[in-house]
């Protein structure tokens, strides 16, 4: 075959910000400094959070936003089933009970009818997340937690840039999670930030992101800084470098653009996929959103493709195309089966989704030719006129 292999997902890094992390390497400060202050400062600006902070990961991220919550053993952390296996993950880690809630079949976020009837006496918090970059229904979800006293923190892992009802994720509620991972609509390597609106609680997450440590290393090695520094409680090594930063500095200013093309090419795979009785597209809420569009996934009808999800998979690999799988049910996976019980047939829309979903090639240096590769191959697969 002589085309080169198409992947499913590519970050497009500008020569601004290769040298920038060149910069950064030669200027004697690598870890946490000052191009992580400057990076803070632009997400806070970007996303119109009071509090940031800069972290090594999401997964960091929601782990430490959970711990700052100090919960007990029973406490429970509502959230759904079809998401990447660091939701629920940090929900045991952080000493708590995930209680799942299915997914509304049209959107594949939490199902915000459901909610109510997951909330016990010992639900502390609830934990959304915005699949794809859709946003989740927040108005009812943010009512629920105002009624029951609950915390909410977003796994916005997907959404930096999302709008809910003219808003951007991070602008208001209550702490949100974004990923800064390689395949994300913007990259730091690995990485990711928390905003939030509490102080307290942005106070607690910075201890706890930095050994319990009651000054960063940038304010104690600077010309004015003292060796001297107190630990006030047992945290962990959660934060992010300059190296890092000098990449997001760059990747944010970007951002708006890569989200402008992946929406394109998003809207080109609805138009061109329609009517394909082998697929189901992603479908819009009624509620006015700005979709960030980190994955376009579709879902492969088995029984008029007359194979599945994976065959298909497959088949695209066949053709040297990429494909991701974004996400089987979480809860079906041998710990959450072993440790709580959950079992198939608990939450039949996320289990059905997660046994055809496939997410296509979507990045923002994929052209219109790349994509067209897409569709042919799509339609040599399903016996279909190209
Ligand atoms: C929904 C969701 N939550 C959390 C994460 C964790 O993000 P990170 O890889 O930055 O730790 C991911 C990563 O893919 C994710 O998709």
């Amino acid at each position: 075959m002589s085309e080169e292999f198409l992947p499913f997902s590519r970050p497009s890094i500008s020569p601004e910000a290769i040298a920038e992390v060149v910069e950064c390497l030669k200027s004697g400060w690598i870890t946490t400094g000052p191009r992580t202050k400057r990076f803070e400062e632009d997400l806070k600006a970007y996303l119109g959070a009071p509090q940031v902070l800069a972290l090594t990961s999401a997964t960091a991220g929601l782990h430490l936003a959970l711990l700052a919550l100090e919960l007990k053993p029973g406490d429970e952390v509502i959230t759904t089933p079809l998401t990447f296996a660091a939701t629920l993950n940090v929900i045991v880690l952080a000493g708590a009970k995930p209680v799942l809630v299915d997914v509304d079949p049209r959107t594949f976020n939490m199902d915000i009818a459901r909610l109510e009837a997951a909330i016990t006496p010992r639900t502390r918090a609830i934990m959304p997340v915005h699949f794809a970059g859709l946003p989740v229904d927040l108005d009812p979800l943010y009512a629920l937690a105002q009624k029951h006293k609950l915390r909410v923190v977003e796994d916005a892992a997907h959404a930096i840039g999302t709008e809910y009802k003219g808003k951007r994720l991070g602008s208001f509620g209550d702490t949100q999670v974004f990923s800064f991972h390689p395949n994300k609509n913007m990259t730091t390597g690995e990485g990711g930030c928390i905003a939030t609106r509490d102080a307290e609680l942005a106070a607690r997450m910075a201890l706890l992101r930095f050994h319990g440590m009651d000054r960063e290393a940038w304010d104690r090695f600077g010309k004015k800084g003292s060796q001297h520094y107190e630990i006030v409680l047992p945290g962990f090594k959660y934060n992010m470098l300059d190296m890092q930063a000098a990449l997001g500095l760059h990747q944010l200013k970007a951002l708006d653009g890569f989200i402008q093309r992946r929406t394109e090419l998003a809207m080109r795979y609805q138009k061109h996929l329609a009517g394909w009785k082998e697929l189901t597209l992603p479908q819009a809420p009624a509620y006015a959103h700005r979709h960030a569009w980190h994955l376009y996934t579709v879902l492969v009808n088995s029984e008029t493709a007359g194979f599945d999800r994976d065959a298909f998979m497959a088949k695209m690999k066949e053709h040297n195309i990429g494909t991701g799988l974004h996400y089987r049910a979480v809860h079906l996976y041998p710990y959450y089966r072993e440790h709580y019980g959950f079992k198939s047939g608990d939450f039949p829309h996320a289990e059905r989704i997660g046994d055809s979903i496939v997410s296509l090639p979507l990045f923002p240096a994929m052209t219109d030719a790349d994509q067209e590769r897409v569709f042919r191959a799509m339609a040599d697969i399903f016996g279909r006129q190209a």
